[in-house]
């Protein structure tokens, strides 16, 4: 199956996609994942992308569309996958559309004062990318991923005037998507409110 994951920062795309495509065998291709590693990395791309990311803006479509693209061609991909945070503009999803066949677009529904909570209580591991929150889903000990021990992070777009701008920039650019999928009767939403284990069977109930 290849799912597109919508929703606004904090709604919870990655902690449900991370899951669902550990249970369904199938890779969890996020971008803001691919371009937070180049950065790592100081690669080109990710150069490009450091400010914009960090000023909860998006990175150019064409940059975006290319590196799904080539991901996308990789032998893994095969048999399905969970995009989680593309397409996120209207041409990223027309470029979509152009090289894959999406099954099926999930939309996590979130009130926006919960999603700031969210997002400000985040902790993540960036090795592995494992995802926290300090009163949600808190690590065993405060401040250490669960299995390494070592010391997790806040993310630099988990500031409050970058989270500002990241809900802001998803009202005016990717909202939109909601009813590009919706017209092509391809559209589920999810209530993103309940506890995680909650919404996890509310997703797979929707899928099956
Ligand atoms: P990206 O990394 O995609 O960030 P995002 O879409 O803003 O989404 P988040 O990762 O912030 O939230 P999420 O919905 O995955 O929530 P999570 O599961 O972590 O993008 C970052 C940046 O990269 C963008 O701003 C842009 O610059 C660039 N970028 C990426 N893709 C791009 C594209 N296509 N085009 C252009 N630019 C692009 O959960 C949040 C918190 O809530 C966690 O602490 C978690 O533990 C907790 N939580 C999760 N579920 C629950 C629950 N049910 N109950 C309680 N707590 C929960």
């Amino acid at each position: 199956m290849n799912l597109v994951f919508l929703g606004p920062p904090g709604a919870g795309k990655g902690t449900m996609a991370s899951r669902l495509a550990e249970e369904m065998g199938i890779p969890h291709i996020s971008t803001g994942d691919m371009f937070r590693a180049a950065m790592a990395r100081g690669t080109e791309l990710g150069l490009k992308a450091k400010a914009i990311m960090e000023a909860g803006d998006l990175v150019p479509d064409e940059l975006t569309i290319a590196m799904v693209r080539e991901r996308l061609d990789e032998p893994d991909a095969r048999n399905g996958y969970i995009l989680d945070g593309f397409p996120r503009t209207i041409p990223q999803a027309e470029a979509l559309d152009g090289f894959a066949t999406i099954d099926r677009a999930v939309r996590f529904e979130l009130a926006e004062d919960q999603l700031v909570r969210r997002l400000s209580g985040r902790r993540v591991h960036k090795p592995s990318g494992r995802i926290y929150h300090v009163d949600f889903s808190p690590p065993k000990e405060p401040g250490k991923d669960d299995a390494t021990g070592e010391p997790l992070i806040q993310r630099d777009d988990d500031k409050e005037d970058a989270i500002r701008n990241r809900l802001k920039v998803y009202h005016e650019q990717t909202a939109p998507l909601v009813s590009y999928y919706e017209k092509k009767g391809m559209l589920t939403t999810i209530d993103a409110s309940p506890r995680p284990d909650a919404v996890y069977e509310a997703l797979k109930k929707a899928l099956e």
